[in-house]
């Protein structure tokens, strides 16, 4: 016989919980007509401090509890939506939830980053589902589209704004011509950077999220730590013009490649065509383009994080769990195999760079430095002398190189940094065409 009500047990109840337990009250009979029954919000696990935020006041008290024992000893929760974020005890939940044959629901972008492979096993044995489309590009559509309508695609590469704070801070910098340290100021106050925004500004947060796009991408393990990573601390407003002036837009992308042999995963700033699709991204928006064999480049577009669109993909999550509860058919998640594949080291990749050199203004300067990038085999195609301090004698350098081996560079960057003539190397940025 079918369920008469799908029952849910949510734990958390900050940003992205508050805005699902509002969308399962506010939209009940709806959702109900979608699947074909009632689905019930019967337990929520709580801390205690979470019970003075306002969304506490909104709900029946009786639902709350402090004690994972009690909410997960209660029998009537079919699927338990985890949405605490971080790392642990965040898997604890998950793998408890499934060991019991409960289906999952996440939008936590560390533990499926981290342990999306394991967890994936669980649910299996375990006939439950584990559902995460929230866990990257908030409301964005991503999750099923590479379990369902891209799978009959060879992925040939995904490249990626999936953090909304970075790119918001990018996007001042760049228009308003204001540094970093003011740009990330203003987007605390406007509440979009994680409670840590390290995580944010380093990389960490779209290094979680391209693992996930990597592992459904091409199939394949990998950990965050496969994954080169580099922030936006160093960027500095005068990058944003000089890349303007030759036609850059500068972003910070997370891509990720297949060829026969290898994937390559990186997440770092990078110079794009300014008529590029994703150089028009702004704000808080993230993009996502995926380029397949078949379909070619497809992009998905839209608001990253926040309440309501997080609370979109969970929502559309439970429902797909509730109809895969109320058909018996256990979990309808489409996974595919796992290949073991090679990940290619950052010294083996081979991009264009854009470097920023504060050097003595004198004859002869720029002739050592072209030879020592010749010796590394690296080719200049511009090199452009911008400010000149007459009282230090110094001028900035700006030069950009044909496709080079990173090894090379790096050792040609050495080189440079210990030149008499080479001030600092101020910035560099790798370029993708
Ligand atoms: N801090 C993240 C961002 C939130 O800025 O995109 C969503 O994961």
């Amino acid at each position: 016989m079918k369920k008469q009500s799908i029952g849910v047990g949510l734990i958390g109840l900050g940003v992205v919980a508050g805005g699902v337990a509002r969308v399962l009250l506010s939209k009940k009979d709806a959702l109900a007509e979608r699947i074909g029954c009632p689905v019930v919000l019967r337990k929520v696990k709580v801390l205690p401090s979470d019970l003075e935020r306002p969304q506490a006041k909104e709900m029946d008290p009786r639902l709350f509890t402090t004690d994972t024992d009690e909410f997960f000893n209660q029998p009537d929760i079919d699927i338990v939506v985890e949405a605490i974020g971080g790392e642990n005890p965040a898997l604890q939940f998950l793998q408890r939830a499934l060991s019991t044959g409960r289906h999952a629901v996440t939008s936590n972008k560390e533990v499926i980053a981290k342990h999306g492979a394991e967890l994936r096993a669980l649910a299996e044995q375990n006939g439950a589902g584990l559902h995460f489309e929230a866990s990257v590009g908030g409301g964005i559509p991503l999750i099923a589209p590479f379990q369902r309508d891209l799978v009959a695609n060879r992925i040939n590469g995904v490249y990626a704004i999936i953090n909304g704070t970075t790119n918001y801070i990018l996007t001042r910098m760049a228009k308003e011509g204001v540094d970093f340290a003011a740009a990330l100021k203003k987007a605390q106050e406007l509440g979009y950077a994680e409670a840590n925004p390290r995580d944010d500004i380093e990389g960490i947060d779209s290094t979680n999220k391209l693992t996930i796009l990597a592992w459904l991408a091409f199939s394949c393990r990998i950990h965050p730590r496969d994954i080169y990573r580099e922030g936006i601390s160093r960027l500095a407003a005068r990058d944003f013009v000089y890349a303007r002036e030759l036609g850059y837009a500068i972003k910070l992308l997370a891509i990720a490649k297949q060829n026969e042999k290898s994937i390559e995963a990186r997440v770092h700033p990078v110079l794009i065509p300014e008529d590029s699709l994703l150089a028009e991204v702004d704000g808080v928006y993230n993009a996502i383009l995926v380029d397949g064999d078949l379909v070619g480049k497809v992009l998905f577009y839209g608001e990253g994080a926040g309440a309501r669109p997080t609370s979109s993909a969970v929502v559309a999550d439970i429902v797909s769990a509730a109809h895969d509860i109320r058909l018996g058919a256990g979990s309808g998640m489409r996974w595919g195999g796992e290949a073991e594949k090679v990940i290619k080291p950052m010294s083996e990749i081979e991009t264009r760079y854009y470097m920023r050199l504060n050097v003595a203004d004198r004859p002869g300067v720029l002739a050592q430095i072209a030879k020592t990038l010749g010796d590394h085999l690296i080719s200049i195609s511009s090199a452009i002398q911008k400010e000149t301090d007459e009282q230090e004698q110094t001028a900035e350098l700006v030069i950009m190189t044909h496709p080079a081996k990173e090894s090379a560079m790096q050792q040609a960057l050495g080189e440079m940094a210990h030149m008499d003539a080479v001030k600092e190397v101020s910035n560099f940025i790798r370029v993708e065409d």
